[in-house]
């Protein structure tokens, strides 16, 4: 089957660089993009669908999500919003009340989540574990994320667990944890951070997770300056994520390497923590993604178009700049070359917007411009 998308408004690329096509059709065959090229001179397809000027753009790719969970940290929010800061100690939280629930409830959740971004435009999605702790709720978070995403994530150290010895623990990461867990992920993760684990302790985990096959990503930088983004780098990691705290040698690092810079700015939203200065990165030639982060603890929006307004009005971007970063640049961060743009086969992951331009993603926050979606060719939010 093929299908014609016409009277599209403004045909966002998001390939090498931003690209705005006007006047353009787009012709899916099965599974991919088969066509692009001015409306007039469309090939036929056995279906057409008028998009009304509405703009088109590639599925946003939300590269960073820790959605296997249970329990609720409202309260932890709203005692944050009366002044306390935020600190990896809530994780514990989440901790307990997920080893309480079962897999049928924790993968409801994940799926109730999903669906959440969906709707908002979300057409690939990394999940990590992180919230198990032990070799079996490890190992089970993500056999449960693997039932949603091939881009899963280990993040057996997330922190140590409470009353467990630091250098015991990433032993067992390092070794029983990340061998249950290898067959069911992709990437493995750590949190690199004062509070979490520290740099040697990162790397021993990081390390074994690459002899075990797994790509690298590394959480670093969140909560105060640290050797997290120096450490992504030395280790040729895909991506450091949150880069809230970077000092000139950071940059440096990150303009010299090929690690993605991914930019979470829910987290900053939620927990009143100063943006990072996107501008300074992309000046410096390194490349960015948007991320979600979506959790019950730093940030609980499942919404890449509200990262694409937090970054553009508070860390520097242009609309421009977002709508790559959260589409090409997410598709870096997870080293996939067949999603985040919209180009002739390359996966039909596509979003129509309520909107005649991309620029309202930005100009319009908080506003449902996610008018429909194709994944895979697939209209999956009609
Ligand atoms: O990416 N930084 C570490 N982990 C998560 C937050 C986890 C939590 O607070 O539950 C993050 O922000
Ligand atoms: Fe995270």
């Amino acid at each position: 089957m093929s299908l014609l998308i016409d009277n599209i408004g403004e045909l966002a690329c998001c390939d090498t660089d931003f690209t705005v096509l006007t006047d353009a059709a787009v012709v899916v065959s099965g599974t991919t993009v088969e066509w692009i090229g001015p409306a007039a001179e469309a090939p036929a397809a056995d279906d057409r669908w008028d998009v009304a000027g509405r703009a088109v753009l590639p599925g946003f790719v939300d590269s960073h999500s820790h959605v296997v969970f249970a329990g609720d940290r409202s309260a932890e929010f709203a005692a944050r919003m009366a002044g306390r800061p935020y600190s990896a100690g809530g994780i514990a939280t989440t901790v307990a009340a997920t080893r309480r629930a079962t897999d049928e409830a924790l993968a409801a959740n994940v799926r109730h989540l999903l669906g959440q971004m969906t709707a908002q435009g979300t057409t690939t999605v990394e999940i990590k574990s992180g919230y198990g702790l032990t070799v079996e709720d490890e190992a089970r978070a993500l056999r449960i994320a693997r039932g949603f995403t091939g881009e899963t994530t280990y993040l057996g150290a997330h922190v140590v667990p409470p009353g467990a010895d630091a250098d015991e623990y990433t032993a067992l990461a390092a070794g029983p944890m990340l061998e249950a867990c290898a067959p069911y992920a992709r990437w493995a993760d750590v949190f690199c951070e004062r509070g979490a684990f520290d740099a040697d302790q990162a790397r021993t985990v990081l390390t074994a997770a690459a002899s075990a096959g797994l790509g690298l990503r590394v959480h670093g930088n969140q909560l105060g300056h640290g050797p997290g983004v120096a450490l992504a780098v030395e280790l040729g990691a895909a991506s450091v994520d949150h880069c809230t705290y970077l000092s000139d040698s950071d940059v440096d690092a990150l303009a010299g390497g090929d690690t993605v810079a991914t930019l979470l700015p829910g987290v900053e939203f939620s927990t009143r923590s100063p943006y990072p200065d996107a501008a300074r990165l992309i000046e410096a030639g390194v490349t960015v993604a948007l991320a979600s982060d979506c959790n019950p603890g730093s940030c609980f929006s499942s919404s890449m178009p509200l990262m694409i307004a937090l970054a553009v009005r508070e860390m520097g971007m242009t609309v421009e700049q977002a709508v790559w970063s959260a589409t090409a640049g997410g598709a870096r961060a997870l080293r996939r070359d067949d999603v985040g743009t919209v180009a002739v086969g390359k996966r039909a992951d596509l979003v129509v917007l309520d909107a005649p331009s991309h620029l309202h993603l930005a100009y319009r926050p908080g506003v449902p411009l996610v008018r429909a979606v194709l994944a895979g060719g697939e209209p999956v939010i009609p």
